[in-house]
């Protein structure tokens, strides 16, 4: 079995790449910090790799051009980025990069992929979006809106194979905080306690595997997923906007 993981340089990719591999898969893994990628291809076995940046259109068909005669079974979209700021002020070119990370590259991968997919009647994709996805964010306006595309996308998607009695399979990941360079990134701290990326890409992966749609891990990113749907919306505004504000860092409005 052979699965393409994006962004596993860090973080919630890095585990998830560790974890199929600890199960037996192939790999093929993209990112861009080629020395990451080179370390983990050593060390994991098996593996192939591809630097690529997903903000570049050419870089995320270059890597289906990559992939797409070495049998995938898994598509796993996992790269992303958080901006943080207010809208009115965070800066255009980097939001732009994030929705050509977050939504324009999960929809192309995701697209290609599920053609292939769908001839053969299998395969298994799995995409990481986040709770932020059920919800609008002030502060981090754009990365929970990009977070609802995916999240959207994926439902909808799920129901079309549901009604084809396709084999494939779609699983949408949508954690709370977890503990990465997500953070760092995005130039905010945590507002409250982080799971682990161990326990984020083994929870993923299970829910993954079972076929399940939605895979939201810990009681307090349940909550915020299905108990918005009760709320009001301006009461959601002010409690979305309390929380983004409490991860306000001295350094807000940036991304690496
Ligand atoms: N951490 C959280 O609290 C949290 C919560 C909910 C959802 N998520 C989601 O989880 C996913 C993984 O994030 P993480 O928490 O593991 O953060 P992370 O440690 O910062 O990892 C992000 C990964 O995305 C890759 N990436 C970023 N920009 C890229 C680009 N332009 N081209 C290719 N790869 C790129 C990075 O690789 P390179 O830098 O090598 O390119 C890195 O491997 C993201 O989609 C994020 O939105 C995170």
């Amino acid at each position: 079995m052979k699965a393409l993981v994006t962004g596993t340089t860090s973080g919630i990719g890095k585990k998830i790449a560790e974890k199929l591999s600890e199960k037996g898969w192939e790999l093929i893994l993209t990112g861009r910090n080629e020395d990451v990628l080179a370390e983990m291809k050593n060390r994991l076995g098996n593996t192939e790799i591809i630097a690529a940046d997903l903000s570049k259109r050419k870089d995320v068909y270059g890597v289906y051009e990559f992939c797409k005669d070495r049998d995938i079974d898994m598509l796993v979209n996992n790269a992303g980025f958080g901006v943080f700021g207010k809208f009115v002020d965070t800066d255009l070119d980097s939001e732009l990069e994030m929705i050509d990370v977050n939504i324009t590259a999960v929809h192309i991968l995701m697209k290609l992929f599920l053609r292939d997919f769908r001839k053969r009647n299998r395969g298994i994709i799995l995409n990481v979006a986040s709770v932020a996805g059920f919800m609008h964010g002030p502060l981090m306006s754009g990365y929970y809106a990009s977070k609802n595309y995916v999240l959207r996308l994926s439902m909808a998607i799920h129901e079309e194979l549901r009604r084809e009695k396709s084999n494939v399979s779609i699983t949408v990941f949508c954690p709370g905080p977890v503990d990465t360079q997500f953070n760092s990134r995005a130039g905010v701290n945590f507002s409250a306690k982080p799971i682990t990326a161990d326990y984020a890409a083994e929870y993923a992966l299970k829910k993954a595997f079972a076929g399940n749609l939605l895979a939201v891990p810990g009681l307090t990113a349940k909550v915020c997923a299905f108990g918005q749907r009760f709320a009001p919306y301006k009461l959601l505004s002010m409690v979305a906007y309390h929380i983004q504000h409490a991860k306000k860092s001295s350094d807000v409005n940036r991304r690496c």
